[in-house]
């Protein structure tokens, strides 16, 4: 089945983003400002964040990553966290047979340790379930944060150095990935961040170098698809130089 659109056709004709990364935010402003709880308005990003997954995989897009939950946001009153928590068991038990309809492969970044067992099994089964799927890999940022993910990474180097199972001249600026939470992943060539603010918040900090960054006034609840594609279109404007000169 294809929902592909003429617009889309003119998209899909150009060079699409390899990684698409986005920090869904705003939910908690867009509760706030219908008189509802945070948590209405975490409910309402998972079903527009699952109108963006439908959205990439129909245009092709290899990767797509979310920013679902930051280390830090363990910070948040408890009643907050564990809604959240509940809200990502009962979105996996949902969106199984989606992943597997669409041919998605699920991964998890981020540290896993630190949910309740029953999301940890979950998270695990899904993963399992969907790796051999490859339409187009979805990956949830949980529990994660980019510093700890370079600090994780040092560590199980220092590791192997001691066992003597890596030379020093063998950690290149590629090989140092090996250490991260999900090696293949490219880096984003896209990131898109919502409802105004202008900051990375912890997410991928090694990883977007040379990323192209796309700032939307929209909060995540109110986020649609055509705000997606005129991301997408304004990527494939950028002259990416990665501090080369191009000649004319
Ligand atoms: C993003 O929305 C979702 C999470 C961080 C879990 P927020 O909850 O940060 O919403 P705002 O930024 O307070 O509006
Ligand atoms: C970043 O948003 C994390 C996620 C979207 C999951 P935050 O709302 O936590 O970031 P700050 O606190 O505004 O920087
Ligand atoms: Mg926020």
């Amino acid at each position: 089945m294809n929902h592909t659109s003429i617009d889309d056709h003119h998209l899909i004709s150009q060079v699409l983003p390899r990684h698409v990364a986005i920090i869904m935010d705003g939910n908690g402003r867009w509760a706030k400002r219908k008189g509802l709880p945070r948590i209405a308005g975490h409910k309402k990003g998972v079903e527009v964040a699952r109108k963006i997954i439908i959205k990439s995989c129909e245009l092709g897009i290899p990767y797509l990553s979310l920013f679902a939950f930051s280390k830090e946001n363990w910070q948040r009153p408890r009643e907050e966290v564990e809604t959240l928590l509940a809200l990502l068991v009962e979105y996996l038990n949902k969106e199984l047979p989606l992943m597997m309809e669409k041919e998605i492969r699920f991964k998890v970044i981020g540290d896993k340790e630190d949910f309740p067992e029953v999301l940890r099994k979950k998270i695990d089964e899904v993963e399992k379930l969907t790796s051999n799927n490859n339409k187009m890999t979805l990956v949830l940022a949980l529990s994660y944060s980019g510093r700890a993910e370079i600090l994780r990474a040092i560590k199980k180097i220092l590791e192997k150095l001691k066992e003597k199972a890596l030379k020093p001249e063998e950690i290149t600026e590629e090989s140092l990935r090996n250490f991260f939470y999900f090696p293949e992943l490219p880096d984003p060539d896209l990131l898109i961040r919502t409802s105004g603010e202008l900051r990375i918040s912890n997410f991928f900090l090694y990883q977007i170098a040379y990323t192209e960054f796309y700032f939307s006034e929209m909060l995540w609840p109110d986020f649609t698809e055509e705000e997606y594609l005129k991301a997408l279109k304004s990527y494939q404007q950028r002259e990416r130089r990665f501090g080369r000169v191009y000649e004319f």
